[in-house]
């Protein structure tokens, strides 16, 4: 339970090392090749048996429907977009902005969030709506392409849960978002674990 809302919301997300999420044209081999070599799926079914409901933006929804395989079965997925018909995939629910996607998972009893986008992932941090990062990190510079992280109106402080370190120079850290209201204990530098 966070304050204002009955649910969590968490990112779990790969960028480049200079923090883009897709090329300009939405490429992510840059991403998959170097998580395939990496080896294991990286934390990802421990992440997604967690939560149970993924919000994404229509950017990530879209090329998503090009997969074998629908990746969020059994999950509530809401897809935020104000262009897409309503109804069209039943797979998911779509919601016209932010204030409605809230009320609209509120209702539902939602628990734990995973969000996606990286447009939706600012708005979610804009809003104060973000209460986990996991950031995978593959090692290369892309220069230019979607950004993970944008202006935000102020800073986001954040708590250092861990680091992983994969195969193939993938990196892997979780933060929390320090809340004025939490008093988070002392962290000590736990190093590369
Ligand atoms: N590296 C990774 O791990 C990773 C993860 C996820 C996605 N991706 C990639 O990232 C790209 C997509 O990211 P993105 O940042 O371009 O887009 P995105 O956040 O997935 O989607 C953006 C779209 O979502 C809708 N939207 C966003 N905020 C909204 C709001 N507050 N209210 C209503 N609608 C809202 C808008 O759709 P409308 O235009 O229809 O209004 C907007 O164009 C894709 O290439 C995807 O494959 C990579």
């Amino acid at each position: 339970m966070t304050a204002g809302r009955p649910f969590t919301c968490s990112v779990f997300i790969g960028t480049s090392l200079d923090g883009f999420i897709a090329r300009a044209d939405g490429d992510l081999g840059w991403l998959t090749s170097r998580g395939e070599a990496a080896g294991g799926d990286l934390g990802y079914q421990e992440f997604a048996d967690g939560i149970d409901t993924v919000v994404m933006g229509r950017g990530t929804y879209e090329p998503g429907l090009t997969y074998d395989l629908w990746p969020h079965e059994g999950k509530h997925v809401a897809v935020l977009s104000t262009t897409l018909e309503e109804g069209a995939d039943p797979r998911v629910t779509v919601y016209r902005d932010l204030d409605r996607l809230l009320r609209g998972l509120a209702e539902r009893g939602t628990k734990s969030v995973y969000v996606d986008g990286g447009q939706v992932i600012r708005a979610f941090l804009r809003a104060g709506l973000i209460d986990e990062i996991t950031i995978t990190t593959v090692p290369v510079l892309l220069g230019t392409g979607l950004p993970l992280f944008g202006p935000l109106g102020g800073d986001v402080p954040l708590v250092h849960l861990s680091t992983r370190v994969f195969g193939a120079g993938v990196v892997q850290s979780t933060y929390a978002v320090e809340r004025p209201d939490s008093r988070p204990s002392p962290v000590l530098d736990q190093g590369l674990k």
